[in-house]
């Protein structure tokens, strides 16, 4: 048989969703871990059930990565679990650190075991530059972490490297700037502008609360970066790349995009919006901007969708959900 496997860890999250459908459009036969839960429900591959194959597991939990790898034989991995949202990692110090760092020294391990020519990408991110001065950040800037999470990334990115040059595996990791999309959990900030957006429009409130609206970000489009995944995949040698638009913008910009595409007049904007010190972080990241001309050289992948078409998709589908017109 000539079909090939992919395992997707966080299928049930905003890139596996999109990495899933990417793949089975591609003819892959695809697995996916996911968690137990006490009411199962996954709203973001619903559509997909009958397509993908479900495996419970966690990566807190190396046995249940044996069974899956096992059961799946996988040629390609993809690891995307993890728990993502840095606010949480200041409150969740310790089970980040064991998802996020350990989980992927399980996978890594388990795979050397059981399929070690499998080609494993790993989900690494902008974090991990934290606090750096270096603008545009690129794949020899220095890191330096400012969260739980940053930090716990950071553990996996030099387990990934690691392994490689060690075991001479096939890992690699995408350093991967911001990215969102209509699927975006509600907690992070682009999707949470929008989806207030849209509530203020449907009248059920007045005002969105935030933290830190100076932060500056390199927001790009999830389904356009599942892609950027798969390219690295499909090398004869693993190689790591920063994976981002090369564009910055401050959260009060997406906040003004949000605003004007929902049809609202700029002077109207700032009564919609009240500062929430719940909101802040102990620490920012205050700027993020990636240099993606490693990866255009490499592999000729480029960023797709600019910010306001980004801007627009998320607010268009937030007035749908809540059932509203401009
Ligand atoms: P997401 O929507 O939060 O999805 C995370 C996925 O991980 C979910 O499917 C979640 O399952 C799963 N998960 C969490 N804890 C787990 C555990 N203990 N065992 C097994 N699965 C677990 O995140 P995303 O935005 O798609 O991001 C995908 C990956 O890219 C993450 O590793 C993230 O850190 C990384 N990343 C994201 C960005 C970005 O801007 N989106 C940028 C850089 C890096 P449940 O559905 O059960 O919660
Ligand atoms: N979530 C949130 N909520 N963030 C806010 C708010 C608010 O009310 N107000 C201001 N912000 C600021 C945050 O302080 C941060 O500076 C910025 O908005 C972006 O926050 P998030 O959307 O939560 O994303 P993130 O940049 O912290 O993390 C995301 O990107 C990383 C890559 O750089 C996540 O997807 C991570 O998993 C990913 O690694």
């Amino acid at each position: 048989m000539n079909e090939k496997r992919a395992f997707i860890t966080g299928i049930s999250g905003q890139d596996g969703s999109f990495l899933a459908e990417f793949l089975l459009e591609k003819g892959y036969k695809v697995f996916g871990l996911v968690r137990r839960m006490s009411n199962p429900s996954f709203p973001l591959i619903d559509h997909l059930l009958d397509k993908v194959t479900l495996i419970d597991g966690d990566m807190t939990d190396s046995h249940s990565i044996y069974k899956a790898l096992n059961e799946a034989m996988p040629h390609e991995i993809y690891n995307l679990a993890a728990q993502s949202f840095v606010g949480t990692s200041w409150k969740q110090p310790e089970l980040t650190a064991n998802v996020n760092g350990l989980g992927v020294a399980r996978l890594l391990e388990n795979v050397r075991n059981i399929c070690p020519s499998a080609k494993v990408f790993q989900a690494s991110t902008s974090e991990l530059y934290g606090n750096t001065t270096v603008m545009p950040q690129h794949e020899c800037t220095p890191f330096q972490p400012r969260s739980p999470y940053g930090i716990s990334k950071l553990y996996a990115y030099w387990m990934v490297v690691n392994y490689r040059e060690s075991y001479n595996m096939f890992c690699c990791n995408g350093i991967t700037f911001n990215h969102e999309s209509e699927r975006r959990g509600i907690e992070f900030v682009t999707r949470k502008i929008t989806h207030g957006v849209a509530e203020i429009v449907a009248r059920k409130r007045n005002k969105i609360l935030l933290g830190n609206t100076q932060a500056k970000r390199d927001w790009g489009y999830s389904k356009d970066y599942v892609e950027a995944f798969w390219l690295m995949l499909q090398q004869d040698e693993p190689v790591d790349y920063v994976v981002a638009t090369g564009e910055q913008h401050s959260v009060q910009d997406f906040i003004d995009e949000a605003f004007k595409q929902a049809g609202f007049d700029k002077e109207d904007v700032a009564y919609h919006i009240g500062i929430d010190e719940r909101y802040y972080r102990p620490a920012d990241v205050n700027y993020l901007l990636g240099d993606p001309s490693k990866i255009e050289r490499g592999l000729g992948w480029k960023a797709k969708t600019k910010f306001s078409e980004l801007v627009k998709i998320m607010v268009d589908s937030d007035l749908k959900l809540m059932g509203v017109n401009k």
